[in-house]
Formats: C-alpha cells, structure tokens, sequence
C-alpha cells in the first residue's frame, strides 16, 4: 500500500516505521509545517508535506493526530485528498463520525486502533508486531485492506463496533492503567518492607498469564479468596502502622476482590472496622 500519514507523533510514526518495515511505501508526512515533517519523512522516505498541502496518490491516509484534533484535521485536509483511496483515525475512542469533514470527498473512511502503547516510534512499531488492532469500518473493502495492512505489520486484526469504542476504551484503560495503582502500592510495601521490588516480578508476571490462562476471576488466589480474615487483619495492621497513605486504598482493593471472590460477608465487618483509624477503634 501507499499510505500517507498526518501527525508525526508516536502513534503515527510507530505506524509509519513499522509500515515501512513490511514493505509498504510511506509516501507522504504530514504535519504542522513542512519543516516539522521533514526529519519523521527522512526516516521512512517519505516526502516531508504541511496541512494544506495537496496529498500524494495514497491507497490510505492515516490521521494520528490528538483525538480531539481528528475532526479540525479532517476539515483542513478536505480539498487535498483527490489522489487518495480512504483515511482512517487511530483513536480507540472516537467514532468513524469523526472524519465526517472527508465524506464529500469519496473517500472511504474508518479507524484503525493499536492495542498497544505507543510511546516511541522505534519501541512502538516494535510493539505492534503480535498486538491487537480494532477496525471499525462499514466499508467491506476498506476492511480488507485495513485487515490486511494489520497482519502484514504482524498485528491481529479484530473487528471493533463504533458504538462500542466508548466502552472497548474504558476496558482499555482499566486493563493498562489500573494494576499500576496496585503496584504503586505493592512497591511503596516493599519498600517498607526492605525487600527488593524486583522480587514481585515473577509473581506479578504468573498473576498476568494466569489471568488470560484461567480468566481473571478464576486466576485469583490469596487470603481474600480462601476467606481467611484474620490474615488479612494483619495485612491491615501493618499498612496502618508502615503506609498510611495506602490505608483507604487497601481496603477499597480488599472490597472488590472480596466481591469478585463471593466472600463480601464474611469480610464487611474487617473492612468498616479497618475505615474507622486504629487509635478510635
Ligand atoms: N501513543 C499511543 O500509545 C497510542 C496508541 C494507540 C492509539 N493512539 C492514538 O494516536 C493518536 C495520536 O496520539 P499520539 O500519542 O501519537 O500523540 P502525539 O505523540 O502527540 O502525536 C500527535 C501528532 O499530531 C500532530 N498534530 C496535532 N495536531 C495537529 C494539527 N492540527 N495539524 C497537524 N498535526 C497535528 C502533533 O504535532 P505537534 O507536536 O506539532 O502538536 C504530533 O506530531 C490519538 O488518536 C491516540 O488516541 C495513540
């Protein structure tokens, strides 16, 4: 495929490189200012080119710009993309609708979203081999090419709902973002503890695979999951006195994985008494 790709960000050059790597031709950068393409476009041999700038012929049109730039980009794009096939937009959030400004021009529009955190370029496109990457489109062909274009860089295509983006993306976040509050805490407790936090990784890492081996309910072991209150007493005990700061938040965790385990009866009593401060108690 030809493409051309609009922000050369990290999203966008992850894409570009990774694109490059599996025998694409990236045609054209673009960017705010043609300058600001140029050193992007000279690591993929593409032409450096500014919003505005009339498009090279391109079978795809990638805009990997913030997602609350996609619908000003699409409209300053709209009278330069005679030459090309389709566009798509890489936010796992926003909705096709949002290249709305490109739909007089014949195009056929979607996105195309890594599952992945793309936080370089080169880490990036190096990531992208073996991730997940939704397509939404309702443009058979356009999927094809978008599935395509997917497995050639290594990545597994899925099919991803526009009216289910808004909830895919909270699962998103919840599954990327949410265990670092859990360790943040685990590692603040170690610290304590004087023990190494390298410690946790083989345990961290066989609770992950254990989680798509089994499920995640399934996965779950420990004092909360055997109902063993009095250990949990104690683990209370000692964020207490150690982290104080990680009190509520221990036991808001407690509560959910009490819930997840069936076992909110038997640890309701614990939790109130741990909410009131050991001294009130
Ligand atoms: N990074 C990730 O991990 C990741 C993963 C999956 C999907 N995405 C999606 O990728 C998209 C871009 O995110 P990102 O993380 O790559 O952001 P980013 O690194 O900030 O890149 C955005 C790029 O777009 C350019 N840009 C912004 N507004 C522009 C405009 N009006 N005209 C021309 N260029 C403009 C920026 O240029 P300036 O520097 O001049 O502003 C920058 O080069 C978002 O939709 C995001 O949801 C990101």
């Amino acid at each position: 495929m030809n493409l051309t790709i609009v922000g050369p960000g990290r999203a966008g050059m992850s894409l570009a490189l990774a694109a490059a790597a599996a025998g694409h031709a990236v045609v054209g950068i673009l960017a705010r200012t043609a300058e600001a393409a140029e050193q992007p476009a000279g690591s993929v041999g593409a032409a450096a080119l500014a919003i505005g700038d009339e498009l090279p012929p391109s079978d795809l049109v990638v805009l990997a710009v913030r997602d609350d730039a996609i619908t000003a980009v699409a409209a300053a794009l709209a009278g330069t993309v005679a030459r090309c096939r389709a566009a798509v937009h890489v936010s796992g959030l926003a909705p096709v609708s949002a290249l709305d400004p490109l739909a007089d021009s014949d195009l056929s529009v979607g996105s195309f979203h890594p599952l992945q955190t793309l936080p370089t370029p080169e880490a990036g496109a190096t990531r992208l081999a073996g991730s997940w990457i939704g397509i939404t489109t309702d443009i058979p062909a356009l999927k094809e090419r978008l599935e395509s274009l997917a497995r050639s860089m290594g990545a597994h295509p899925f099919a991803l709902p526009d009216e289910a983006k808004a909830t895919y993306h909270a699962g998103a976040a919840a599954a990327a973002n949410f265990p670092l509050a859990a360790l943040a805490m685990a590692s603040d407790l170690f610290e304590q503890a004087g023990v190494p936090w390298e410690a946790a990784r083989p345990l961290v890492e066989a609770v992950i695979a254990n989680a798509f081996e089994l499920g995640p309910r399934a996965a779950l072991t420990g004092p909360v999951a055997r109902g063993d209150v009095a250990t949990v007493k104690g683990q209370f005990d000692a964020v207490y006195r150690d982290t104080p700061e990680w009190r509520a938040t221990y036991a808001a965790f407690v509560q959910i994985l009490a819930r997840l385990a069936g076992r909110v009866d038997s640890f309701d009593d614990v939790i109130e008494q741990w909410r009131v401060p050991q001294e009130e108690r």
